[in-house]
């Protein structure tokens, strides 16, 4: 028997520390930013558990981080490519749900003290402990993300969950991996309590020596057996046919979302349903035998290839090392207070930065503040900021019409209409005043970098920052270097994208960079097919259906076919004749339709800007019949033309890697995630097999499909690109 004293014990992870009789464990994992759950981790908590099992003198547990905002990220993701079979990851979920049913039955209460990321199987574990005790901190925030990966949650979240919140609820949080702050965690009484960081701990052990107290009436005041939920959802739920009733809307709902791609949340979602159906001990057991099967997925081992991708590109300088120091970007300057302009300058405030927006009149620059004020009034109402810190953060803008204030700006991100002359113009106004060490960057979707840098006195300061529309929610930012962009430069506008919270692919100068181009060689071919008969709602469908977030058509609308049209002309003078438009795009840009922004594209669109149905007119002004059309022909030809352009960019060396050239895909136009990226799309369907169907389309339509050089190379030598 161990004796209990007051000092320190420490093992790799775990400490603890007696206050009186309640043992204090805090997880701190050596190394890591974060904490995770490992199988090394599981058996340090088995030590912890004997002792506490064992020495009478313990009479409560707390289990707090020592992270400074992380409570526990999740299961350590870095041993699943390691599952090579189902069983073996089986195993693996079984071994976690022992030791928190371990834990749930300690002789001594555990109560649990949550500040920061409380993920995963840290959420899962958090459920096995008598009390939950969270900070009201931002940074508090809890989800079951495992779908996310392909998985589900496997220690028990799926019994545990819904059984302290509710079915309704817990389905929210494991079927879409959904965060949750600290207030809505306490309403729907996910955790017991929330208190301030400075008295997270304090708290905890007082909570944790209440439970102990021989009182019985005190503890039971203190742990909430009911979950607080409306009427509605309390009888849906408290009978079998309530919970059919609400089992087969999630089912529905999740089949109307993934198209069937993700296997991960219908599997959830037996399992939740086993637990209701057989109770707690069948419902593990379903969680886990289905745990294992996800982790054999391939949806599962694209998208945690996907998870690591983005972390390797979180540490990437942006440049190939000894990458030099990135400058800090406290003032922003922006020239355009349009639609992207303002875009940026919302999610530049929100990080702090001090910035100035430039247009070239008053009632523009009043129209950006608004766009603004928008964005973060939108996180007001998902009561993400308080109305006072909207009014706070706003202070950080500023507007001009003279370039007054950019003297002080460490960046200048232009981004006025898509015209190669007005950006001359204005990079060659604002140069001379910008300060000697300050990074300008275009946020053109075309033209090339080097082309606008033709005027600049400073070349070797000049780049591109390609952010998506809408700014404020697309994950990805492009960067593109010229031959002549300086490493510093380029570290610096890295740097600044990722503290933006985006997502960023350093790729080299050419028309339509690599997003764009890819985007354009998949577009134009759906444009093909409208002239060759196709209807508009067959190609959107098709491509949806595959695992698009949006149909082509649908998209070229809300970028703008104006934007669209302009795009195709310079990368059809770059790429001739197989970036050329279709005559049936060329006709709807000629008729002047600008898509949803000017109420009309190829959909019908609502005062309010919602969708309508197709414009038939739209047929009329395109000429030729409309036949039946295959789908699988049309996913055929946007996918191989996209995928065979992605190609040619890593063999032009636009792109430095297959890995950037996937990311830049799934978080820039799309690509659906559960294919991993166009070159892991190659690799999955085959080389071979893509050259084969590339040349066999290139008969029917020669020059759009012949395939790029590298994959007729990797072809005959066999090689993957990963
Ligand atoms: P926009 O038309 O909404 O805004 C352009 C703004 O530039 C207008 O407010 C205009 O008054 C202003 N402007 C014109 N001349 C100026 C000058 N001399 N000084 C300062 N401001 C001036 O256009 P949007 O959509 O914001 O596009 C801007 C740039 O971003 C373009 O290069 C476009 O290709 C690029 N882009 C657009 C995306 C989109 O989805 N709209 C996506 C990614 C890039």
């Amino acid at each position: 028997m161990s004796t209990p004293t007051s000092s320190t014990q420490r093992s790799a992870s775990l400490s603890t520390e007696l206050a009186d009789d309640v043992l204090v464990v805090t997880i701190d994992q050596p190394g890591s930013a974060v904490n995770t759950l490992s199988p090394a981790l599981a058996g340090e908590f088995e030590s912890v558990f004997i002792r506490v099992d064992e020495d009478p003198l313990i009479n409560g547990v707390v289990l707090i981080s020592g992270k400074p905002d992380g409570f526990i990220a999740g299961a350590d993701i870095d041993q699943f490519p390691q599952l090579k079979s189902a069983d073996k990851a089986e195993r693996i979920s079984k071994m976690g749900q022992d030791l928190l049913n371990r834990l749930q039955k300690l002789r001594a209460p555990v109560v649990v003290a949550i500040h920061g990321a409380c993920l995963g199987g840290g959420l899962e574990l958090s459920l096995a402990c008598r009390y939950r005790v969270a900070t009201d901190h931002p940074k508090t925030t809890f989800a079951l993300p495992e779908v996310q990966l392909g998985l589900i949650p496997g220690m028990g979240g799926t019994q545990r969950l819904p059984r302290q919140v509710g079915l309704q609820a817990a389905l929210d949080m494991i079927l879409t991996g959904r965060n949750v702050r600290g207030k809505k965690a306490l309403q729907i009484g996910l955790v017991n309590e929330l208190v301030h960081p400075s008295i997270l701990c304090e708290i905890a052990i007082d909570r944790a020596r209440s439970l102990t107290s021989r009182d019985k009436q005190q503890a039971s005041h203190l742990v909430r057996t009911s979950v607080p939920r409306g009427p509605v959802s309390a009888l849906l739920e408290s009978n079998s046919l309530g919970r059919g009733v609400v089992f087969k809307k999630a089912r529905e709902s999740v089949l109307e979302k993934t198209h069937g791609h993700f296997p991960a949340p219908l599997a959830a979602l037996e399992a939740v349903q086993a637990g209701y159906a057989h109770g707690m001990t069948q419902g593990l057991a379903t969680e886990a035998r289905l745990f294992g099967e996800m982790a054999m997925t391939d949806v599962s081992r694209q998208l945690v290839f996907l998870f690591f991708a983005s972390n390797s590109l979180k540490k990437d300088p942006g440049v190939p090392a000894p990458a030099p120091e990135a400058q800090k970007v406290l003032t922003l300057g922006v020239l355009g207070a349009g639609f992207m302009g303002a875009g940026i300058a919302s999610i530049a405030i929100q990080q702090g930065t001090s910035t100035r927006l430039k247009d070239t009149d008053t009632a523009r620059l009043a129209k950006g503040f608004s766009s603004i004020r928008n964005v973060l009034q939108e996180r007001v109402v998902r009561k993400q900021i308080t109305k006072r810190q909207l009014d706070d953060v706003m202070t950080l803008v500023g507007g001009t019409t003279n370039y007054s204030g950019f003297a002080s700006a460490d960046l200048v991100i232009e981004a006025v209409f898509e015209d190669l002359g007005l950006k001359h113009q204005v990079l060659a106004e604002v140069e001379p005043r910008m300060d000697t060490a300050a990074v300008y960057a275009s946020n053109t979707s075309t033209i090339p970098i080097g082309r606008i840098a033709e005027v600049a006195k400073h070349p070797e300061r000049v780049l591109g920052m390609h952010f998506f529309s809408p700014v404020h929610k697309m994950p990805l930012l492009e960067v593109i270097v010229t031959p002549k962009t300086a490493p510093e430069a380029t570290v610096t506008a890295v740097a600044y994208g990722k503290r933006l919270g985006k997502t960023v692919i350093v790729v080299n100068d050419g028309p339509g960079f690599y997003t764009t181009r890819t985007l354009s060689a998949y577009m134009n071919e759906a444009g093909r097919m409208l002239e060759e008969g196709a209807s508009i709602e067959v190609i959107d469908k098709a491509l949806v259906e595959f695992g698009f977030p949006v149909g082509p058509i649908t998209l070229l609308d809300e970028v703008g076919i104006d934007v669209g049209g302009k795009v195709q002309q310079v990368l059809s003078e770059a790429f001739g004749a197989r970036m050329a438009a279709s005559d049936a795009m060329r006709l709807v840009v000629l008729a002047g339709r600008t898509g949803r922004k000017g109420g009309k594209g190829f959909y019908l669109y609502d005062e309010d800007g919602s969708k309508g149905n197709v414009d038939q007119t739209i047929y009329e002004m395109i000429g030729g019949q409309r036949r039946e059309f295959p789908p699988d022909e049309i996913v055929q030809r946007c996918v191989l033309a996209l995928v065979n352009e992605a190609a040619r960019c890593l063999e032009e060396g636009i792109l430095r890697s297959a890995r950037d050239g996937d990311l830049g895909a799934v978080f820039g136009i799309g690509f659906p995630p559960f294919l991993g990226g166009p070159f892991r799309y190659i690799d999955s369907v085959g080389v071979a097999r893509v050259v084969e169907q590339l040349e066999e389309l290139n008969v029917r339509f020669p020059p759009r499909f012949a395939p790029a050089d590298i994959l007729v190379e990797m072809a005959g030598q066999r090689r993957t690109f990963y």
